[in-house]
């Protein structure tokens, strides 16, 4: 199939995001992680004829198809190539100061982990990149190369929930002493050999929690995270929503405490709000997305 934004990536939870952002004619929004442009379409559309939306994509390939995508909306899309954690000084740089909602749904897009030569996926053998922007100094390979066995170890671990993370850094660590680790197949069989059988995982593949965790490390994911729930809630106007969109419990977990500690912000729901079964039918990576969100309070 073509390269086409809107046949790659269906927006997860599209519906819930328009409940919880209302977004309104003549609004201004924010999508910290345009991806394929699906969730900046729905709110375009829900604030026409003139709500706007500016989207910030660190992918330069996604953000090329999003812009294609969006292009009938091309008068009411900005489209910034930088990473959310930027986004105050970014949007400061041009004369942004108050939004009226904000919305970030993290993860991978269908187009990553599509893109063999990304190294997002095992599906197929390729060299383990895993860097969302290219610009990013350190790839997957400079990791498993440089870091010592306890930094693996604790990469695996943290970033991972992995339980065998010890026993997969130490196997890593003897192994690339004679041939380094440079593919995604060579780490998915690693992992599956340094795992005995009877811990491989009955639903996931023995190794997808190490790739997520150097997913993380590479981006500094949850750094990155860190750095907007802080400083995102000034651009806020009274009322405005942040929506956030997770795909593992480490991340929910730190949107869901800062959330809650931030005064400037009223959390309305204390679950988060799940996919519902008709959309998992369709779209399988619904199952673990997690929406939370808060309104932004006066002063
Ligand atoms: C799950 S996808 C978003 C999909 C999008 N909501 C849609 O409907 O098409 C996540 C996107 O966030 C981007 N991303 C990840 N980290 C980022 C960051 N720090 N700044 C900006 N974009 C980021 C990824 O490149 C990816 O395209």
């Amino acid at each position: 199939m073509a390269h086409n934004a809107a046949n790659l990536h269906f927006p997860v939870m599209a519906d819930e995001v328009l409940n919880c952002l209302q977004p309104e004619n003549g609004g201004l929004y924010v999508d910290g992680t345009l991806g394929l442009g699906g969730h900046s379409q729905a709110i375009l559309e829900a604030s026409a004829p003139s709500g706007r939306v500016i989207g910030f994509e660190w992918d330069h390939d996604a953000a090329l198809l999003a812009a294609d995508r969006l292009k009938n909306f091309a008068d009411r899309i900005t489209i910034i190539q930088a990473s959310y954690a930027d986004m105050v000084d970014e949007l400061v740089k041009i004369g942004i100061e108050g939004i009226d909602g904000l919305l970030v749904d993290l993860g991978v897009s269908s187009l990553q982990l599509d893109q063999p030569e990304r190294g997002f996926s095992f599906r197929e053998d390729a060299p383990l990149d895993m860097r969302m922007n290219r610009d990013l100094q350190i790839d997957a390979t400079v990791i498993l190369a440089r870091s010592s066995e306890e930094e693996l170890a604790d990469i695996f671990y943290h970033y991972g929930e992995e339980r065998q993370a010890r026993r997969i850094a130490a196997y890593i660590c003897k192994v690339r002493k004679t041939s380094p680790v440079k593919t995604t197949k060579q780490l998915a069989h690693l992992v599956a050999s340094a795992v005995p059988r009877r811990f491989h995982p009955e639903k996931i593949h023995v190794a997808t929690r190490v790739f997520q965790a150097l997913r993380i490390a590479v981006n500094r994911e949850l750094d990155n995270l860190v750095r907007l729930l802080a400083e995102a809630p000034k651009l806020l106007r009274p009322e405005a929503v942040f929506c956030v969109i997770t795909f593992h419990s480490l991340e929910d977990r730190i949107v869901k405490q800062a959330f809650r500690k931030d005064e400037r912000l009223k959390v309305v729901r204390k679950k988060p709000v799940r996919a519902q079964d008709e959309e998992i039918a369709v779209n399988p990576r619904a199952r673990s997305a997690k929406l939370r969100s808060a309104v932004r309070l006066e002063g």
